[in-house]
């Protein structure tokens, strides 16, 4: 595990980036956020990107909702959210890698879902653009790994902390030497529907982001009740961050993690847009 990458995964800057809008005023500060984070990633490119992202009753409609899912296919076609397929490439797996973490992991006692056919939306996209921009073909493989936090009950964020340590002990175990990060997406503060639509909150956004830097366990064990109060309902996606988060060195016991770079934009669309790149030290 050499690195985490954490972003907002806001539908709209998908369609931005579709419709040629990225350098219009409104989009280009937003995007102007993502540009040292495509440098690094020109430097810094893994083998394959374990990407936790919440499925938006895209593939998983409600008549099933796994609460942890991964995806070990070999390749995943991105879905149709009610447009048309976003003209993105299709997403190449890494089946061999992925039943090694989902055998290691559910040794580990977290009981995953095993997905051999998935289609991926807009929380797994969107990140894959922002990091890479709009190649013809990705230029990673990436195992996408579904969490739900789309209905009640969500898991919480101290499960989802140690199931980012047991996912770095299983990438640990895996017999190829392969440069693989983890990436958290969802967030930050925003709230789609009901009276509090609309809402942002910098100040509480800044701090889970401080936080999250230097103490990730002690926030882990924030209550889902703070997320929604003070992030609004949809700010519980945040608690996929603290998986990426687990599977850093430090959460095992070794060196904190150097932060390569950080970006915090309000608004994309109803969304205040987070970031972050945390390096591990050798
Ligand atoms: C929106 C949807 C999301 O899934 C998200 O993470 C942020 C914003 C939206 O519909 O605006
Ligand atoms: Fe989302």
């Amino acid at each position: 595990m050499s690195a985490s990458v954490y972003s907002s995964h806001v539908p709209a800057i998908g369609a931005a980036i579709d419709h040629g809008k990225t350098a219009e005023p409104y989009w280009a500060p937003m995007f102007a956020g993502f540009e040292p984070s495509k440098a690094w990633m020109k430097t810094h490119r893994p083998d394959v990107v374990f990407l936790v992202y919440n499925d938006h009753a895209t593939n998983f409609d409600l008549s099933v909702i796994p609460t942890f899912a991964i995806g070990t296919a070999a390749e995943f076609e991105p879905a149709d959210e009610g447009y048309g397929a976003r003209p993105v490439p299709k997403v190449i797996g890494h089946p061999e890698l992925a039943s090694h973490i989902a055998q290691s992991v559910i040794q580990q006692g977290f009981d995953l879902t095993l997905v051999n056919e998935l289609k991926v939306d807009h929380g797994l996209t969107v990140p894959m653009n922002l990091m890479f921009g709009t190649p013809a073909e990705w230029p990673v493989r990436v195992i996408p790994f579904h969490v739900n936090v789309v209905q009640y009950p969500v898991p919480s964020g101290a499960r989802c902390f140690a199931l980012g340590q047991a996912i770095r002990r299983a990438i640990e175990s895996f017999d190829q030497p392969l440069n693989v990060q983890i990436w958290g997406t969802g967030g930050m503060s925003h709230q789609l529907q009901g009276p509090r639509a609309g809402l942002i909150n910098r100040k509480w956004d800044n701090a889970f982001l401080d936080r999250l830097i230097a103490d990730p366990q002690d926030l882990s064990a924030m209550p889902h009740i703070d997320y929604v109060r003070e992030a609004g309902s949809e700010g519980i996606e945040l608690v996929m961050w603290l998986i990426a988060r687990g599977a850093m060195a430090d959460a095992g016991g070794g060196r904190s993690p150097r932060v390569a770079h950080r970006f915090y934009h309000v608004p994309a669309s109803n969304t205040a847009v987070g970031h972050l790149i945390l390096e591990n030290q050798a």
